[in-house]
């Protein structure tokens, strides 16, 4: 890291002292230190993962003053918004703040979460891109991650850091997840560096499906083994923590895998009518070009097997039709 770098690195270490403070010390902090402990997150964890609060009022831009930090490294920071006069002001208040490292466990930015469900703004603030932070690079949580994923050959990809924190605080710890974004080629070339396995677990919710069949295809191009964790319908994988405990969030990251094509073949079920004849075709369209990537032909015949039985088509049609994506596919 060169010495511009240094300086914004150390500026979020400043404020995520200051934020962590406020959070755990005081009056004004109270009320987000109730919320996190009404989500069920405990002192360790909320330490461990150095989550704070800011207030209301500014306060960031005086505290950095007071500390002598520089007027241009502020503005560089991403922590403060430039008015129109040259003024800088925080922009990050009245959120709950989850500071977010590099790789190499170095603050780079925040992501702010406000309290109030009914709030006119977004759900989550996070950091604008600055000279270390890249919202294509990060991976929530990687820096912590990185030991246990080396070690269990596997990482489990969350959709949000209070599922990764919630994985953490249920012993599950080689959890990630990215910003918020759709996974980038520099986010799974790093992935590829530290793993042979990913396991996806999304929200199970529709854009959490979407989001997974997303994924899946963006990890179908390398060779990384892949599997899905299933979460029940409806619930994330921290409301499923908060609802069922951690022991229970621990062994069902282990029971619940599926294959990336069980999972679309349930995926391609959502929004059709499988007792309608033009939803029956498009999916089994759906579900052959998704076998017709499957390299072992045994394994090809048992799918078309069980679509065959399934809607009681003619084995050799479904065959032939495979074989054109197949032949699309080289
Ligand atoms: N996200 C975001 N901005 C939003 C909503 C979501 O950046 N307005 C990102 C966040 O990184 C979030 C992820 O998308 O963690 C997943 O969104 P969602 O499932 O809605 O949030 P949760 O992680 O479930 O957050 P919470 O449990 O705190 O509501
Ligand atoms: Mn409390
Ligand atoms: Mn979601
Ligand atoms: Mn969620
Ligand atoms: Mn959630």
């Amino acid at each position: 890291i060169n010495p511009v770098e240094k300086k914004l690195i150390d500026m979020h270490e400043l404020a995520t002292e200051l934020y962590s403070h406020i959070l755990m010390n005081t009056e004004v902090g109270q009320p987000a230190l109730d919320y996190l402990h009404e989500r069920g997150l405990t002192d360790d964890t909320i330490k461990f993962y150095r989550l704070g609060f800011a207030p209301k009022e500014q306060i960031l831009n005086k505290f950095l003053e007071n500390k002598k930090v520089q007027y241009d490294d502020m503005r560089k920071s991403g922590l403060f918004i430039e008015t129109d006069d040259g003024k800088l002001r925080d922009r990050f208040f009245d959120r709950i703040m989850f500071p977010i490292k590099n790789e190499f466990g170095n603050l780079i930015g925040f992501s702010g979460r406000v309290m109030d469900k009914n709030a006119s703004t977004a759900k989550y603030l996070n950091s604008p891109e600055t000279d270390i932070f890249n919202k294509r690079k990060v991976l929530f949580n990687l820096s912590d991650a990185k030991t246990t994923i080396q070690k269990q050959k596997n990482v489990i990809l969350f959709e949000g850091f209070m599922d990764v924190i919630s994985a953490y605080q249920s012993g599950v710890t080689n959890g990630i997840a990215s910003m918020g974004t759709s996974l980038t080629t520099e986010q799974i070339a790093t992935i590829k560096r530290l793993t042979p396995s990913v396991s996806v677990c999304y929200d199970g919710d529709a854009p959490g499906q979407n989001a997974i069949n997303r994924a899946l295809s963006l990890l179908g191009n390398t060779d990384l083994s892949l599997g899905v964790i299933q979460m029940p319908e409806g619930i994330d994988p921290d409301e499923y923590r908060k609802q069922y405990g951690e022991e229970k969030f621990a062994s069902y990251m282990h029971s619940a895998y599926e294959s990336p094509l069980s999972f679309k073949m349930r995926y391609f079920k959502l929004n059709r009518n499988l007792d309608n004849e033009t939803d029956q075709i498009s999916y089994i369209n759906d579900v052959l070009q998704e076998v017709a990537k499957i390299s072992d032909p045994l394994e090809r015949d048992i799918y078309v097997n069980q679509l065959s039985d399934q809607f009681n088509l003619n084995k050799l049609d479904l065959t032939n039709r495979m074989n054109t994506y197949i032949q699309k596919n080289n």
